[in-house]
């Protein structure tokens, strides 16, 4: 059967509407799904901060870079070394910090953003409720975190890796990286705080969580958990807080992670 070339041209233009249609419901789908993802940890509509976030984040594009977010006042940093991640302050906002990436950022490991957010929000909810199932609040404590979904406007330009969510968290007062390191060397880490730590890590599988770094102590004394990203993992590396503890800890705490 002959197809003329009108009927042709036809055809093609159905093929291409169809094409462009699926194109459409599959971009729609996504951020459906990336929506419903989000949800269980997004920044309640009613919680304190909530109007001036989005007051502050809709009057500018504040994290398109490192001058805009300066310049929105909060406080200057820098990407971390190894995640990429900024890690800031605002005086508006105290008892708070903000986990971010910018604009002007690739994406790290080529994953949105919200990746990491969820896995950092759904971590802190398995550590709060180990502390609670073992009554260790007197010890131990973990941040509140929440996904913030920045207005849609105004957006990024052309050209920039938008991001839709940044990260908000209460903030745990912690000491100074110094008095901190001190603290896990002295006599204030008991054989009793290293056995709930053991069974903390291992039951969650906190595969970073044992060093200074990501469990700080805090002014009020207790230690908190702030980096839950990586959870679930079987190889916890215990022998990375070997070095920081005092020779009878550090005996200690070899034998009880069986190193
Ligand atoms: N909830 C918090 N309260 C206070 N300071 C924090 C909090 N979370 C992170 N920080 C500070 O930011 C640093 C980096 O945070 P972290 O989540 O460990 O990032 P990374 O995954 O890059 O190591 C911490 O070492 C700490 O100094
Ligand atoms: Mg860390």
């Amino acid at each position: 059967m002959e197809v003329s070339l009108v009927e042709r041209g036809l055809i093609f233009k159905i093929l291409a509407l169809i094409l462009i249609f699926t194109f459409f419901l599959e971009a729609e789908q996504t951020s459906d799904n990336v929506q419903i993802a989000v949800a269980p940890y997004l920044l309640p509509d009613n919680h304190l901060i909530k109007p001036a976030l989005d007051a502050l984040f809709s009057s500018s594009r504040v994290i398109l870079n490192l001058d805009t977010l300066e310049e929105a006042g909060f406080t200057k940093t820098k990407p971390r070394k190894f995640t990429k991640l900024i890690v800031t302050s605002h005086p508006d906002f105290p008892g708070y910090i903000f986990k971010l990436y910018l604009d002007s950022q690739r994406y790290y490991k080529d994953l949105p953003e919200h990746h990491y957010w969820i896995l950092r929000a759904k971590g802190v909810k398995k550590i709060r409720r180990e502390i609670s199932a073992r009554e260790l609040e007197t010890l131990f404590k973990t941040p509140h975190k929440w996904i913030y979904a920045l207005p849609q406007h105004p957006r990024p330009p052309e050209g920039y890796y938008t991001k839709q969510y940044i990260l908000v968290e209460e903030d745990m007062d912690l000491l100074s990286d110094e008095e901190n390191k001190a603290l896990w060397a002295s006599d204030a880490v008991t054989t009793e705080v290293l056995d709930h730590l053991f069974a903390i890590l291992n039951k969650i599988g906190l595969r970073d969580c044992a060093k200074p770094d990501n469990i700080p102590f805090s002014r009020d004394g207790r230690i908190a958990f702030i980096d839950t990203q990586t959870f679930g993992i079987k190889n916890v590396r215990y022998e990375k807080l070997n070095d920081y503890l005092s020779k009878p800890n550090q005996a200690y705490w070899k034998m009880i992670t069986d190193q």
